[in-house]
C-alpha cells in the first residue's frame, strides 16, 4: 500500500475535496493515509485562497516538505491557490509533481501518474461526477449540492478559483443521503457556495428546483435526523425557505448566514445585493417562526472605504442578532477581484486590526451573556465522541458544543441533556 499525507485549509467545501481525493485514492489507487510526512509517497496540499497570509506560507511549506520527503515522493498543490497560480506554482516550486485546481477534483487519480502536470480548468463541470466514497466519519456526512459561485462579491476570490455555479441533480444528492444513512449518518451537512441559489441551473440545462423541496425531499428519507446546510446567501433567503427551515423538524436551528458588513454603503460596494435592513428582517422573520434558533455569521472589517460609521453598523447588528458564532476578518486584497481597483482608499492596516479586537471582544462578552443563559436548559444532543474520562461529546441541534458522562454506545445516538455548567465555548450537562 502506498502512502496519502494530505494538508487541507481552509472551508468544508476544501475539507470535503479532500474527503473525495482520499477516497479516490484510496478505492482506485491503494492509497492508505499517514500523519507522517516523511513516510508518504504522494504528499497534498489543498489550498485556500480567500485571504493572502496563508496564501504566502505555501511556497515556505512546498520548501518544508521537500527537504524531508521520502526519495522519489510526489507533491501535489490543490485547491483554490492551485485554480488562481497554475503554471506559476511549477515554475516557483520545483518540488511540484503537479497542479490540481478546486474545481478539477476527480482528476486526482489521473494526475498522479503526470509530471509537472497543471489542471486548472474553471470550467470543468464534475456535477454528475460520483466521487468513491471515504468512510471515516459514518456519523455525518458531508453532501455537495452545488459547485462554483455565480456572484460577484468585490472582495472575494472564489468565483474565479471555482467557477460558475452548477447544481448537482437532486436524484444524486437523496442517494448520497440514503447511502450516508446506511452507513450510520444521523446527519447530513449541505454544502454550496450559496446553498439557497439551489436549482438556478443544472449541466443538463433543467431547472425548476429550489433548495427548500429539496430541504423537505431529504427530510423525507428515514433515519436522516438533522439535516444542517453552509452557507445560505441573505438575498436568496426568501419567505417560503424560512418557514420550511423553521418548520421542518429536521432541519437543524442553527443557521450560518454570512452579514459580511452592517453599512448600506459598503455592502453596496461589495455588491451584496441587499441592506442592512433586509438582513435584519430575515432574522426577525427566523426568530418569529423558530423557537429556538441560534445564527452564525461572517464579517470582514477594514474593507475599503469603511469609516467608523460605517464599522459601528457591523457593531449594531452584531448587537442586534446576538451572533453564536462568528468568524471575523481584516479585509484582504485579492486578485482578480472587484475591489482590487480600490487601492487609494484602503484602509490603513492598525486601524483595521483595532477594528477586529473590538468586534471580537465584544463578541465574547456577547458570548458569556448566552452561555450563562444555558443553565438547567435541556438540549437534544448528538454524540460523535467519546473520552477517556467517560465524557461524551456532540452538537445541540442549535449547534452547541456539550459534553456529558455516559457509556460508549451512546456515540451516534441523539439523547436529552440538561446543562449544569457552563463556559464561553463548551457546555456541560447530564443525560435525563
Ligand atoms: N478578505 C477578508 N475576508 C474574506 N472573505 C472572503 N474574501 C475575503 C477577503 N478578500 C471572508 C468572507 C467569507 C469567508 C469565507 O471569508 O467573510 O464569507
Ligand atoms: Fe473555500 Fe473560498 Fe478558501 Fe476556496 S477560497 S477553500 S472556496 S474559503
Amino acid at each position: 500500500m502506498k502512502k496519502l499525507y494530505i494538508e487541507t485549509l481552509g472551508c468544508a467545501m476544501n475539507l470535503l475535496d479532500s474527503e473525495h481525493m482520499i477516497a479516490e485514492l484510496r478505492e482506485k489507487e491503494n492509497f492508505s493515509l499517514t500523519d507522517d510526512v516523511k513516510e508518504a509517497d504522494l504528499i497534498l496540499i489543498n489550498t485556500c485562497s480567500v485571504r493572502e497570509k496563508p496564501e504566502r506560507k505555501l511556497f515556505s511549506e512546498i520548501g518544508q516538505f521537500s527537504k524531508i520527503k521520502k526519495e522519489g515522493a510526489k507533491i501535489g498543490v490543490c485547491g483554490c491557490s492551485a485554480s488562481h497560480m497554475g503554471e506559476e506554482i511549477l515554475k516557483r516550486a520545483k518540488s511540484v509533481s503537479f497542479v490540481l485546481g478546486a474545481r478539477n477534483t476527480s482528476k486526482i487519480t489521473k494526475i498522479i501518474h503526470q509530471d509537472r502536470a497543471v489542471e486548472i480548468d474553471t470550467s470543468f463541470d464534475d456535477s454528475t461526477y460520483m466521487f468513491a466514497r471515504d468512510s471515516q466519519n459514518n456519523l455525518k456526512k458531508m453532501i455537495n449540492i452545488s459547485i462554483g459561485c455565480d456572484k460577484s462579491c468585490t472582495y472575494c476570490i472564489v468565483p474565479y478559483t471555482r467557477g460558475e455555479e452548477i447544481s448537482i441533480p437532486k436524484n444524486l444528492i437523496l442517494d448520497e443521503a440514503k447511502r450516508a444513512r446506511d452507513l450510520g449518518a444521523k446527519e447530513i451537512l449541505l454544502l454550496g457556495q450559496n446553498v439557497n441559489n439551489y436549482g438556478r441551473r443544472f449541466s443538463d440545462g433543467s431547472r425548476g428546483e429550489n433548495f427548500t423541496a429539496l430541504l423537505r425531499d431529504i427530510s423525507e428519507i428515514d433515519g436522516v435526523e438533522r439535516i444542517r446546510f453552509v452557507s445560505p446567501h441573505p438575498l436568496h433567503m426568501d419567505d417560503e425557505f424560512i418557514d420550511e427551515f423553521a418548520k421542518n423538524k429536521k432541519v437543524c436551528k442553527f443557521i450560518h448566514i454570512p452579514l459580511q458588513s452592517g453599512s448600506n454603503k459598503i455592502l453596496g460596494m461589495m455588491k451584496r445585493g441587499y441592506s442592512k435592513e433586509w438582513f435584519l428582517d430575515r432574522v426577525e422573520r427566523i426568530r418569529e417562526r423558530a423557537e429556538d434558533v441560534a445564527f452564525g455569521t461572517d464579517i470582514i472589517v477594514g474593507f475599503p472605504g469603511e469609516s467608523e460609521e460605517d464599522f459601528e453598523e457591523s457593531m449594531d447588528v452584531l448587537e442586534r442578532v446576538r451572533f453564536e458564532q462568528l468568524f471575523s476578518f481584516v479585509y484582504s486584497p485579492r486578485p482578480h477581484t472587484g475591489a482590487i481597483n480600490l487601492k487609494d482608499i484602503e484602509i490603513d492596516s492598525q486601524i483595521a486590526k483595532a477594528r477586529l479586537e473590538r468586534l471580537q471582544n465584544r463578541h465574547k462578552e456577547i458570548l458569556d451573556e448566552i452561555s450563562l443563559k444555558e443553565l438547567g436548559k435541556i438540549h437534544e444532543v448528538y454524540f460523535e465522541s467519546i473520552d477517556e474520562e467517560g465524557y461524551l461529546e456532540g452538537r445541540s441541534d442549535t449547534n452547541k458544543n456539550i459534553k456529558a458522562k455516559g457509556s460508549r454506545d451512546l456515540v451516534g445516538e441523539i439523547e436529552s441533556v440538561k446543562i449544569v455548567k457552563t463556559s464561553r465555548v463548551k457546555l456541560f450537562g447530564e443525560i435525563v
